[in-house]
């Protein structure tokens, strides 16, 4: 779990969210309706999810996979990042957070877009695997961490050649850094030894403070 965010990290989020993030009635709607629905507040954070966008936006994604929607927000942004006839494919396994995306993603304009599929990641992504869709050129792997290590294998199978991969909790208020009896952590630490040597994919990571507290992403791009 994240530290506590420090007063100060809340205050420039909000100062660079004030001036850099525009206002999506959509998102709102997105936060308000996962509130009231009971999900638990680990969305990524508007300045995060600003982010997510315009990395989308910098590879000129058409083809978005996203493991972990929770209650749609960052889909929202991912989604909005797409060109016209673009695609993002996003997979859930809890039906209450599926129905409620479905949901916030439809207010957003964007059920045309996002493909909300319902169900255990290790079980959908062979699933996508054996369709043989066009490849992703952007994934987004936020579900449950102990399994990150094999939703990374899946991503570099489903990316196309020089893919961008993005992985959010990887710090986790600094608890990356020592080997522990926490599943996430282990987790995330064996997906960081298992890019050692960049032969899988090129990656680096990012540490970042703000509303969310202490924490990071990882980015990676695949070989080609
Ligand atoms: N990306 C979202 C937050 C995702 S929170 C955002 O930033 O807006 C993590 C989500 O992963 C939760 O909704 C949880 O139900 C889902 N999840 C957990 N285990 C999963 C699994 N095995 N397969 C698919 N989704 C899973
Ligand atoms: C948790 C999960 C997340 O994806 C996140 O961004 C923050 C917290 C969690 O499971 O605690
Ligand atoms: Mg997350």
């Amino acid at each position: 779990m994240s530290t506590e965010a420090e007063p100060i990290w809340i205050e420039v989020d909000r100062y660079f969210e004030d001036h850099l993030v525009e206002h999506d009635p959509a998102l709102t709607t997105a936060l308000a309706a996962s509130a009231e629905a009971g999900l638990p507040p680990i969305q990524v954070s508007p300045t995060q999810g600003k982010l997510l966008h315009l990395l989308a936006r910098a590879v000129r994604a058409r083809r978005i996979l996203e493991i972990g929607t929770l209650g749609g927000y960052s889909a929202i942004w991912l989604g909005r990042a797409l060109p016209v006839g673009g695609r993002l494919i996003t997979l859930e396994v809890d039906p209450m957070h599926a129905r409620v995306a479905r949901t916030n993603l439809a207010a957003a304009g964007l059920e045309d877009v996002v493909e909300v599929r319902l169900g255990p990641a290790l079980e959908t992504l062979p699933r996508l695997a054996e369709e043989g869709g066009p490849a992703f050129d952007l994934v987004f792997i936020d579900a449950d961490k102990p399994s990150a290590p094999e939703y990374f294998l899946w991503a570099v199978r489903l990316a196309r050649p020089g893919g961008l991969i993005l992985v959010d909790n990887v710090v986790r208020g600094g608890a990356v850094a020592v080997s522990s009896s926490d599943p996430r952590v282990e987790g995330i630490r064996r997906l960081t030894e298992s890019l050692h040597g960049g032969r899988l994919a090129s990656a680096t990571t990012v540490q970042t403070v703000g509303v969310k507290g202490y924490d990071g992403f990882l980015l990676a791009v695949t070989p080609g």
